[in-house]
């Protein structure tokens, strides 16, 4: 398929037609909030399908049925998903977990009257675009990522959520932080959410969360997903779970020319990240 066929365009953002159809679209712009739903917010590849493991770990109070029953995209479903629509997400018990790929400007009306609790998830974005060059290889809903150049090409780009209004709504996390040091990371998101739990639960919490054993979590690690959709065999989705990968991936060349990109572009944003 050609790209204009595999992406829809909506305010702006290129979108992968398979996952967002029109109706969940129209779903998403007209879902309702409530003001204890706990939203996971993250650029694609920084570090999703873990906070979507430790989320609903800390909701459980260390509790590991909803993780280990549950596929990931059902237990924190992403709001503008085609699943969406079907999972019946007025009916479940509050507070309600979800996920979103989308910008700040793209949040349905509701979001900002209601004002639901957010947790944005950063990553090195040179290790992002190490982790979706591999990723855009594996998914055939994605456009084939050509050379290394082209995908770089296409990947600079992005703003938004740093500059979120409602700030004390919004916990902001590093990938990086999470894995310098995950317990505290757990103890904090714990804190965020107002689930005071004992220093044990945080430890079982910390160790089911840790790359090598979530990777073993077949309702996290998109082994239920068929090859035809993410071939497996070019690679694992829980790939390596490090920081820094970006050096095994990038030519000295193409570093200097995104963070030239990156400076320009990041100009105006305040935020002091770890990678910096
Ligand atoms: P790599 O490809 O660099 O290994 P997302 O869930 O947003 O798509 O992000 C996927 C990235 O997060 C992958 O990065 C994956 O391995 C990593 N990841 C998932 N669970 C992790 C964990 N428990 N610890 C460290 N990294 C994890």
């Amino acid at each position: 398929m050609t790209e204009a066929e595999l992406y829809t365009e909506y305010k702006g953002v290129y979108l992968p037609t398979q996952l967002h159809p029109q109706e969940s679209l129209k779903y998403y712009e007209e879902f309702i909030f409530r003001h204890d739903d706990i939203l996971i917010v993250t650029y694609p590849k920084s570090g999703t399908t873990w906070m979507q493991e430790i989320v609903p770990l800390v909701q459980s109070g260390g509790d590991l049925t909803p993780v280990l029953t549950v596929p990931n995209w059902d237990r924190v479903p992403w709001l503008e998903e085609h699943r969406a629509c079907v999972l019946n997400l007025e009916q479940r018990a509050s507070p309600r977990l979800f996920s979103t790929h989308y910008h700040y400007n793209m949040m349905p009306a509701s979001f900002f009257t209601v004002k639901p609790k957010v947790i944005y998830v950063m990553r090195n974005p040179k290790d992002v675009f190490t982790s979706s060059y591999h990723f855009y290889g594996m998914a055939s809903f994605l456009v084939k990522p050509g050379t290394q150049d082209q995908f770089l090409q296409k990947f600079i780009n992005g703003k938004g959520w740093l500059n979120a209004k409602d700030q004390d709504r919004t916990m902001y996390i590093s990938y990086e932080e999470m894995i310098f040091d995950l317990r505290d990371s757990v103890s904090k998101i714990s804190q965020f959410m107002e689930k005071s739990l004992d220093s044990e639960v945080i430890e079982k919490i910390t160790d089911h969360c840790m790359f090598k054993n979530m990777k073993q979590n077949k309702m996290s690690n998109y082994s239920l997903v068929p090859n035809e959709f993410m071939d497996h065999n070019k690679s694992e989705f829980l790939r390596k779970g490090i920081t820094g990968d970006w050096k095994n991936q990038f030519t000295v060349a193409q570093a200097e020319y995104f963070d030239a990109v990156y400076k320009k572009q990041m100009k105006d944003i305040k935020y002091k990240f770890v990678w910096d």
